[in-house]
């Protein structure tokens, strides 16, 4: 079964072309990130605009280097929540109108069930049940996947989310948007051990806080300036290492509290270097099987949003031409 898979939920418009929701055969993303820099993060009239003027051509790129036509793809599935309204519109909308032009179903998907279901394009995947972490820029979130389309929320942020906390570090730093890599890349020069940051709510809850830790840092540049060199790249590491220390730390624990063997990464801050390594260290600890997307498909695309679409399918979902983008879906 051919999936056309389309994304258009935050700043990234993405289309890609999967076989049976593992095989993927073409995967394009047009970013925004240039276009949204300049105002230090995602201006949502922005993004819907740019989603109209690319979603077309992008899809067609798709179709193209996976050498097919819409003629040959059994399937439409679009990311129709959470995300911005105007942004997540325009893919619903033109995935109703492909629907429409060619006869083919579609379907939507949950955002949050494509970064989890990501993991399934892996050659090694883990099938259900896991505990899979979504730790992006709008959220962070821990699940238990018991079946597909079976999801039991069981911590999550209490204010930011992971990747908007390393995005308003780097704006407090002088960095450029979406502070994650620039972060993690200088953090790999740096002392981890340089500044303690604090680490909020330990002990028996599987929930994180990452407010305090952005303050902490804004705190440290108040008092001593925004540093420079070695400086900077040792505050980096050590805002880091509080991030991955904390977020690796609960999902152990949960998946001990749990009975969980094998775990997930899933998001674009599940691109962050340490936050890999010790999540691997940890679970290997323990004897727990790590799962770990490669970056390509942490980050926003739309083969997960195919492998989300081709499960929902499967398990009798259709949309109609009611189907409305619902920002705030929750699983
Ligand atoms: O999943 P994603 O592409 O979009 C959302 O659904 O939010 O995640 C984007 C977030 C941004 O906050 C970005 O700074 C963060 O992922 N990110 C990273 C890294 N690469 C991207 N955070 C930490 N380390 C990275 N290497
Ligand atoms: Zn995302």
């Amino acid at each position: 079964m051919l999936v056309l898979g389309l994304e258009t939920s935050c700043d990234e418009t993405a289309a890609a072309v999967v076989e049976d929701g593992r095989r993927v055969l073409s995967d394009v993303v047009s970013t925004q990130v240039d276009i949204h820099r300049r105002w230090g993060g995602v201006v949502p009239e922005l993004a819907s605009r740019n989603h109209i003027v690319q979603v077309l051509p992008v899809v067609h790129e798709a179709l193209t280097r996976a050498n097919k036509t819409l003629d040959d793809v059994d399937l439409i599935a679009v990311t129709s929540g959470p995300g911005l309204i105007g942004a997540l519109l325009v893919g619903v909308q033109v995935a109703k109108g492909l629907s429409l032009a060619t006869g083919k179903p579609f379907v939507g998907a949950n955002h949050l069930e494509g970064h989890l279901l990501a993991i399934r394009l892996l050659e090694v995947a883990p099938e259900p049940p896991f505990l899979g972490l979504v730790v992006s820029g709008g959220h962070t979130s821990l699940y238990e996947v018991q079946a597909y389309g079976q999801y039991r929320l069981v911590g999550s942020t209490r204010d930011d989310a992971a990747g908007e906390a390393y995005d308003k570090t780097a704006r407090i730093l002088g960095l450029p948007y979406p502070g994650g890599l620039p972060i993690d890349q200088l953090a790999q020069q740096g002392n981890p051990e340089a500044i303690r940051f604090p680490r909020a709510l330990p002990g028996d809850n599987f929930d994180v806080s990452f407010s305090g830790l952005k303050t902490a840092v804004l705190h440290h540049v108040q008092k001593h300036g925004v540093p420079q060199g070695q400086a900077l790249a040792d505050l980096c590491a050590s805002f880091q290492e509080a991030v991955a220390d904390v977020l690796s730390k609960k999902l152990v624990a949960a998946a001990r509290r749990l009975g969980h063997k094998q775990l997930v990464i899933c998001g674009g801050v599940a691109a962050n270097s340490r936050l890999r390594a010790l999540c691997q260290a940890r679970a290997e600890e323990r004897g727990l099987n790590m799962f770990l997307p490669p970056v390509r498909l942490c980050t926003d695309n739309g083969a997960m949003i195919a492998v989300a679409g081709y499960e929902a399918y499967r398990r009798g979902l259709r949309g109609d031409f009611r189907l409305a983008a619902d920002p705030a879906w929750r699983m």
